[in-house]
């Protein structure tokens, strides 16, 4: 295979364009991996880069996809052989380096990781960086000490793909959540995932009190600005609160009034982890954290290589819901 397909992102006259285009495949140097796309989850960040959105790549043309799921073709790494099934996220891919998008991927060994036991490569594509991030704010949420009787767990942007996979997750380690969104009419589907709660966001974010009822012991927040603000001062004594993204927006107004009057903490989260953490998790997602996959499945969409330009765009004008996956031809 000499020649493959691939979503190439090129910068023209300072306007970003992304279009399908056939490459021809590079050597592989020493420790490097050459994979065979099966799916590539299709992010948010992804969104952006296609359509130029923020300035996420630096320096075009560039391959995006922060995420691919595949089988070794050709190894010269002595960690993987022909016929592997691989996963990788992370280490730039997508942004500095070559990403999923594309029907062939080279990484070095390093950033590759076999599939963790008992996933298919269609479940790990269905969690992918979503899954992983809302893994990283589980795991966080415990090591400081929450437990499912602690109370309710917010989670924003409960309509998307990190959303949904956290209101999951938590339901099933026995969490009671609360989904925040501006689409009611996703409130059937995010009960069926496990929401005990779903509220409006849209019709309380624009509350000017310094600080709410407290009623979250926790939250996970995917928007920032506003819905960050609210979430904050709604924090119950001790309250923990993941910052995870910015679909509205990097910056937020806030007080310091969580923290001096509820001992409010708050921290981020980087999908782009260390590989102790990598693995660990990977293997909570297929054990004792295992989504139940016919449970997720309304909310999960394969779309071929070519329909991703046209879904990324309605993904920023927040015309989609749930989890969208790239589905390449070697999959079938
Ligand atoms: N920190 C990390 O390592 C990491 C990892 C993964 C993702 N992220 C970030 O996390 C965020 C969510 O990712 P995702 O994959 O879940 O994205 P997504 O599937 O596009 O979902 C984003 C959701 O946010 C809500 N939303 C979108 N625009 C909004 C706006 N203007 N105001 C209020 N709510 C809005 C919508 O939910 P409703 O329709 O329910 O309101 C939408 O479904 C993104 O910013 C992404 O870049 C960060």
């Amino acid at each position: 295979m000499n020649h493959y397909q691939a979503m190439v992102t090129r910068s023209v006259d300072k306007a970003i364009h992304s279009q399908m285009e056939t490459l021809q495949r590079g050597e592989l140097a020493p420790g490097e991996v050459l994979v065979q796309a099966h799916y590539a989850g299709v992010n948010y960040k992804d969104c952006l880069s296609l359509h130029g959105a923020a300035r996420i790549i630096t320096q075009f043309p560039r391959v995006a996809g922060i995420e691919v799921v595949g089988k070794v073709l050709e190894s010269r790494s002595d960690q993987f052989r022909p016929g592997d099934m691989v996963l990788s996220h992370g280490f730039q891919r997508g942004i500095d380096v070559d990403g999923g998008f594309a029907e062939l991927v080279q990484a070095p060994a390093e950033h590759l990781q076999a599939l963790p036991p008992g996933l298919s490569a269609e479940q790990v594509a269905i969690l992918g960086v979503p899954g992983f991030t809302a893994a990283m704010a589980l795991e966080r949420f415990e090591e400081l000490g929450l437990k499912p009787d602690s109370g309710l767990v917010a989670i924003s942007g409960a309509g998307g793909a990190v959303g949904r996979l956290a209101i999951h997750m938590l339901h099933r380690a026995g969490y009671r959540t609360a989904a925040l969104t501006r689409n009611l009419s996703n409130e059937a589907a995010l009960r069926a995932l496990g929401a005990s709660e779903v509220i409006d966001i849209s019709q309380v974010i624009d509350s000017k009190r310094p600080i709410e009822k407290p009623q979250f012991a926790a939250g996970i927040d995917n928007v920032g600005g506003a819905v960050l603000s609210w979430m904050l001062r709604s924090l119950s004594d001790g309250g923990l609160l993941a910052s995870v993204g910015n679909a509205s927006g990097n910056t937020f107004d806030g007080s310091v009034l969580p923290f001096i009057m509820r001992r409010a903490q708050m921290f981020g989260i980087v999908a782009n982890a260390p590989w102790p953490q990598r693995r660990r998790l990977w293997d909570r997602l297929a054990g004792d954290w295992r989504p139940d996959f016919a449970a997720l499945q309304p909310d999960v969409r394969f779309i071929p290589p070519d329909e991703l330009l046209v879904h990324a765009r309605r993904q920023l004008e927040g015309g989609t819901s749930g989890r969208t996956v790239v589905r390449f031809g070697a999959a079938a």
